[in-house]
């Protein structure tokens, strides 16, 4: 599981978070490693074996999580989580957790608290060094302790919560009943940071060379004299991932770029001119395959399915032509890997993301996928320590499955032609207005309805495309972005104009969550 536990090679140690199903799991694993030290998540049940080597951990956090420690199914870990002597810090149920396993009393009805509160600090107390005596925290739970554990004390309450935070006699084991890794807690990141420096005692290392040495090695190890067929888009993940494999492995690579038929409009001939000067590069034309398996199909889950068998067929294909081609690169970043490794409860599955979701069994190739632990913006950081051009490393971010599920209902080449038209009218438009580079990602999506117009003097009853621009960190949460008028104007305007089939576009103003950032 543990791909950088090499670390403990250089002395460095990690944070391991324990995820029992809350929302914000991933947002913990960002900040710590925004603070410096890099964290991995683990599904609760985790054994001491895949938590090894033990030696690099320098801190343990227990998520939040929906559940109630009293109901009888509820998630638990193994008691070792309580006396390994490595710092602990139980957030909202991992508090809970804390305290119903070391003889504390936590009670359900009438505990509830969702939103803000005022917690009053005991700042002499490591966590809250450098926090003001009342601070704003952010609440979010079911369940309250009503007694604490026998050698446990409070360090700070709110009016409705005695036992908000609460630390055992010297300091291993921490809980709080309010979430710091929530953007509405204000002092939430200084808690982190105090949890990690103050009481773990871990020095911030984690950097984004140290993650390029430690993963070029790792490559080394994993490929040894053999080669890897790299799957690219021409995407920042698989470029990103191509350079790296290049830097460890050299002319063992051969990188593959399959034209799908649902790439946007030039993406090919784009593509193979900015990486020519850095990789070689070999494009395999699978358009129709793509198509065809694609026919009669409007399923989300089962476009994915298919693009994703179909990608392998034909990676399996050129492979064998290939001698000593043993391994297949993927772009798969860390929120595809946790949401494919997700459990019960834990980070519920919403989308089957391309590299994972769509893998069948008894593939031939053995998967390297270097980018597996790392977050959207980590990876554009990789880009740049790898010298990529800002022209990559900025680029939107693209779904593996192509304009595919930017094509609610059936994938025909006459639909793919309209919102490959309409996508790229959108694209020109933010670059010439400079919202490009504001803008986290922008997408044109061609809804399953028609709508009547009016054309000149004639009635018109055509497609309807929708404008979808976003700003976000990683996808994991976004918000929809104000654009000027005069910006949705001309898009609009040159849709429908130049693009005959489409008579009416619409703006998206939903965000993540609840609206996911593709409408597939
Ligand atoms: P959602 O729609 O889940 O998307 O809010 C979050 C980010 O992931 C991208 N995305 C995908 N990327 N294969 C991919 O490679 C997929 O199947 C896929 N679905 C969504 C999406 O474009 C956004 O950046």
């Amino acid at each position: 599981m543990a791909e950088l536990k090499g670390k403990s090679e250089a002395g460095a140690k990690r944070v391991a978070i324990l995820d029992f199903g809350s929302q914000y799991t991933q947002l913990i694993a960002r900040k710590v490693r925004e603070l410096g030290i890099y964290s991995e998540i683990f599904p609760y049940w985790v054994t001491k074996g895949e938590l090894a080597p033990l030696s690099t951990i320098g801190g343990i956090i227990l998520s939040g999580g929906p559940s109630s420690v009293t109901d009888e199914d509820a998630p638990l870990p193994g008691d070792f989580i309580l006396r390994m002597g490595i710092p602990l810090l139980g957030i909202c149920y991992g508090l809970q957790y804390i305290s119903h396993k070391l003889g504390g009393k936590v009670a359900g009805a009438g505990r509830r608290e969702y939103g803000f509160a005022d917690l009053n600090v005991d700042t002499a107390h490591p966590l809250f060094s450098g926090l003001d005596e009342v601070e704003r925290v952010w609440m979010s739970h079911g369940d309250a302790l009503e007694t604490i554990p026998p050698d446990f004390h409070a360090i700070a309450h709110t009016e409705n919560a005695p036992y908000a935070a609460v630390a055992n006699a010297d300091d291993t084991i921490l809980g709080v009943q309010f979430h710091p890794e929530v953007h509405h807690t204000e002092k939430g990141k200084q808690m982190l940071a105090n949890f990690l420096f103050k009481i773990c005692n871990l020095s911030p290392d984690w950097t984004v060379k140290s993650f390029v040495e430690m993963a070029i090695l790792k490559i080394k190890e994993q490929v040894g004299a053999e080669k890897v067929l790299c799957a690219l888009s021409g995407g920042v993940d698989s470029t990103v991932m191509a350079t790296l494999i290049r830097r460890a492995i050299g002319e063992q690579l051969l990188c593959v770029l399959v034209d799908n038929g649902l790439m946007r409009q030039g993406e090919v001939e784009q593509v193979q001119g900015y990486l020519s000067a850095i990789l070689p590069l070999e494009v395999v034309d699978a358009g129709q395959l793509f198509i065809k398996n694609l026919s009669g199909v409007e399923e989300p889950e089962e476009k994915r399915r298919i693009i994703g068998h179909t990608f392998i067929e034909v990676f399996e294909e050129r492979a064998r032509k290939e001698q000593g081609l043993r391994f297949l690169a993927q772009g798969t970043l860390y929120p595809d890997y946790i949401e494919s490794v997700s459990v019960k409860g834990p980070s519920a599955i919403i989308k089957s993301h391309h590299n994972v979701g769509g893998l069948p069994e008894g593939m031939e190739l053995e998967l390297v996928e270097p980018l597996k632990y790392l977050f959207k913006d980590e990876v554009r950081e990789v880009g740049r320590e790898l010298d990529l051009p800002e022209e990559i490393v900025g680029r939107h971010p693209f779904p593996g499955p192509g304009l595919a599920v930017r094509i609610l209902g059936e994938v025909t080449p006459q639909r793919l032609e309209l919102v490959r038209r309409a996508d790229a009218i959108a694209i020109e438009e933010l670059k010439k207005a400079d919202y490009y580079d504001k803008v986290w990602q922008a997408l044109v999506v061609l809804l399953p309805v028609r709508t009547v117009g009016v054309m000149g003097d004639a009635r018109t009853y055509e497609n309807v495309v929708a404008l979808r621009c976003v700003t976000s960190t990683d996808g994991m949460t976004a918000d929809w972005i104000h654009l000027p008028e005069s910006l949705l104007s001309s898009i609009s305007t040159r849709i429908i104009n130049e693009v005959r089939g489409i008579n009416r576009v619409v703006y998206d103003i939903s965000s993540k969550p609840p609206a996911t950032i593709e409408w597939e």
